[in-house]
């Protein structure tokens, strides 16, 4: 099969195109038969050296896919050959077949294309997470997100007006704040590259009852501080640990330095949360993925959510799929298709 290897850890030029052995399934395992393949932020810091649940150099990134299963193996019951489905897969999706546990998959609804459903697990089931079973986030609540129209990002846009909560909403430029008015009209978007979004919430709202951030560093200092009494700061990323261009590990962590000043005694004052949120670390909570995954899927059945594929390219494209995500060119979902 072919399948994207990132020979070493480095820019996006370290991924090619290799022949690889078929995958076969171990117990519990299906054989997939991958269309298409969910590109996360997740994959640029594998690839970067950065992401500590990856494996090292030579490995095959892609957590998520979307395709049709070709063999199912020892002890599956549920999945059959020819079933269209959607899973997470912890590495290996960039290739043209994937054994997936069958506990994580799920099939793919009618009329949902390859790519969409490449789209769904990996955002909606942390959007999902973050959101919902550790902000507790209700109709009352302002909720602060950042990386607004990125792949997370808009599945929370649309799970928050599910809800009914207020929102504001951070992105790096204006055609990204027009994509977070059409996910979410009533969402407050702030371009924070020619706005301080600071200010702006704290003259609009006073504050924010929670924040999910996928940035961390000196973005995460200025959201924890806007948060009221009672707040949820959520973590699930760092994505301001990297910049375009080489980047080294000592140069993440310095970039996320602001981080290491949370002080405990401002979280009791106003009884305050740090918290985080890692889909990797589910794998044992299955019954929570399911119920979480049962939930969504009945939100996309009446289409209160709908994955936005703002990317798709062909599998042997993925450096120029990781080039645009780490450079923040993107929107929506990025996927690699498989023809
Ligand atoms: N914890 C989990 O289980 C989990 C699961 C999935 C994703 N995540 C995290 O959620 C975040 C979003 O992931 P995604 O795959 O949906 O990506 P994404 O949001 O589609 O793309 C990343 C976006 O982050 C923003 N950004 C801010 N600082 C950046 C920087 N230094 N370099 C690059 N981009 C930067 C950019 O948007 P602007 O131009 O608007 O700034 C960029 O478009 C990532 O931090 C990822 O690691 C966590």
């Amino acid at each position: 099969m072919r399948a994207i290897v990132a020979r070493k850890n480095g820019d996006p030029g370290v991924l090619e195109v290799r022949q690889l052995p078929d995958p076969s399934p171990a117990p519990g395992q299906i054989l997939v038969a991958v269309k298409a393949a969910g590109v996360n932020f997740a994959d640029v810091l594998a690839r970067l050296g950065l992401y500590e649940a990856a494996p090292r150099p030579p490995f095959v990134p892609g957590i998520e896919v979307a395709g049709v299963v070709e063999r199912a193996g020892e002890g599956v019951s549920g999945f059959k050959a020819g079933d269209r489905v959607m899973s997470f897969c912890p590495f290996g999706g960039y290739a043209e077949k994937v054994a997936v546990s069958a506990l994580y998959a799920m099939q793919i609804p009618a009329g949902v294309t390859f790519s969409e459903a490449a789209a769904f697990p990996v955002q909606y089931l942390t959007a999902y997470h973050a959101l919902f079973q550790v902000a507790h986030v209700r109709k009352t609540d302002c909720v602060l997100v950042h990386a607004a129209a990125g792949g997370v990002g808009i599945a929370c846009l649309q799970l928050l007006k599910v809800t009914g909560a207020r929102v504001f909403a951070t992105v790096g430029s204006d055609s990204k704040a027009g994509v977070v008015k059409e996910e979410n009209p009533s969402a407050r978007a702030i371009v924070y590259t020619r706005e301080d979004f600071s200010k702006i919430i704290r003259d609009e709202a006073g504050g924010v009852d929670v924040v999910v951030d996928s940035i961390g560093g000196e973005i995460f200092r200025k959201s924890w501080m806007l948060l009221r009494p009672f707040g949820r700061h959520v973590l699930i990323g760092a994505a301001g640990a990297i910049k375009p261009g080489t980047v080294s590990k000592l140069g993440a962590l310095w970039r996320l330095r602001a981080m290491l000043f949370v002080a405990p005694l401002a979280m009791i004052g106003k009884n305050r949360t740090l918290s985080a949120f890692n889909l990797f670390t589910m794998a044992d909570r299955q019954n929570l993925l399911r119920e979480a995954a049962e939930e969504l899927l009945s939100l996309y059945a009446v289409a209160s959510i709908k994955p936005r594929v703002g990317l798709a390219l062909p599998l042997e494209k993925a450096a120029e799929a990781h080039r645009r995500l780490q450079e923040r060119q993107t929107v929506g979902k990025v996927v690699l298709t498989v023809s």
